[in-house]
């Protein structure tokens, strides 16, 4: 069998522990070597019960990590404020980088991060898991394909049912950069081109929240140069459980992603009504799937067998579309872009 890759996790927090960390491990073609936390304890004590050859370092000491020959590429699950630090050190390095999302936390720095890969030829690649969501992925490829036609509107919501800790929230960017930017890729990727006007409202349901300006429910409403209108509504601390929709409508028909709530499609019918399972408990049960697909696309891409997803102007775009939603939340005005 042929050698496997070299990988080092850097970031073993909620998004690494309950996804990323397993699904490595268990991949065939790859050899999980370091991991790299700032909370050494917590990272060992978590990684024992698995392996006990994974090397487990401070950030303190990435050179190792990056100095080792037989790494072909970090894996960056840490929070987005230390993304363009990790990418740019581990790309300058020689390792082509898997980076969760967001890629960075805005435009220049997302472009200078695309700048780095490019001069070294190396693969950056952003974790828009969504997009390997078996659902999302066949209706975004048969809209695409003009199944319905022309676009003319396209609806998502998207709620998470737990609130992330405060101490999170406070460095993640807010509500657009961390949980809605999954929706400005779908829908960019969908588009192909920026929308021309944006108007984001919100509201912080949670009074922690507005002491660093972030809301828990969001609207965002954006008109494209075709005529296409774009709205998504986004929550999280939903009770219900998580959910995620997507109706796409075109000149033709309309296309939808109907059973995203429910695990199954089974439905009991008795003299209590009509029972269903509960929905999806968490984030990560909702989108294990897609984890997996993504995880098998990025290795095909380090390996030259597939290309790279989400584009270095794709990631523009998207840092763009955030930037105008915070404008206009903070404003209360429509941006025109
Ligand atoms: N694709 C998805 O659906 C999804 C879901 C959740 C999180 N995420 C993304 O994953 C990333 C991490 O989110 P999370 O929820 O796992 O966060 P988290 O706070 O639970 O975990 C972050 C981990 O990184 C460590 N850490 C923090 N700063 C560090 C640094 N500078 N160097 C080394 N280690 C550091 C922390 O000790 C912690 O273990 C974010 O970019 C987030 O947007 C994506």
């Amino acid at each position: 069998m042929a050698q496997k890759l070299g990988i080092a996790l850097i970031g073993l927090g909620r998004i690494a522990r309950l996804s990323h960390f397993t699904n490595i491990l268990c991949h065939p073609k790859l050899d999980l070597k370091y991991v790299v936390d700032k909370d050494t304890a917590m990272a060992s004590n978590f990684i024992k019960q698995y392996r006990n050859d994974i090397e487990v370092l401070p950030p303190s000491d990435l050179q190792t990590v990056l100095e080792d020959k037989s790494l072909d590429a970090t894996f960056i699950c840490t929070p987005a404020d230390s993304h363009e630090e990790y990418i740019k050190a581990s790309l300058n390095s020689g390792k082509a980088v898997f980076c969760e999302k967001p890629l960075t936390t805005d435009e220049a720095s997302t472009q200078s991060c695309y700048a780095v890969a490019k001069k070294h030829g190396l693969l950056l690649f952003c974790g828009f898991n969504r997009r390997f969501d078996p659902s999302i992925s066949s209706l975004c490829r048969r809209v695409k394909e003009g199944e319905i036609g022309q676009i003319k509107d396209i609806r998502t919501i998207v709620r998470d049912k737990n609130l992330q800790p405060i101490e999170y929230l406070k460095i993640s960017g807010g509500i657009f950069t961390d949980c809605v930017v999954h929706e400005f890729d779908l829908v960019g990727w969908l588009m192909g081109c920026l929308p021309s006007v944006i108007y984001a409202q919100g509201h912080a349901w949670v009074e922690e929240l507005r002491e660093f300006d972030d809301v828990d429910h969001a609207f965002v409403v954006m008109k494209y140069p075709s005529g296409a209108i774009v709205s998504i509504d986004a929550g999280r601390g939903t009770k219900y459980g998580n959910d995620h929709r997507m109706e796409i409508h075109g000149s033709n028909g309309v296309c939808l992603q109907r059973e995203a709530v429910y695990p199954t499609s089974v439905v009991s019918l008795g003299d209590s009504g009509e029972l269903r399972e509960n929905r999806y408990a968490d984030h990560y049960t909702l989108w294990r799937d897609s984890f997996e697909a993504e995880l098998e696309h990025f290795v095909n891409a380090l390996q030259g067998k597939s290309e790279n997803v989400v584009t270095a102007e794709e990631c523009k775009n998207i840092a763009k579309v955030i930037a105008a939603c915070n404008e206009s939340l903070k404003t209360g005005q429509p941006v025109k872009l």
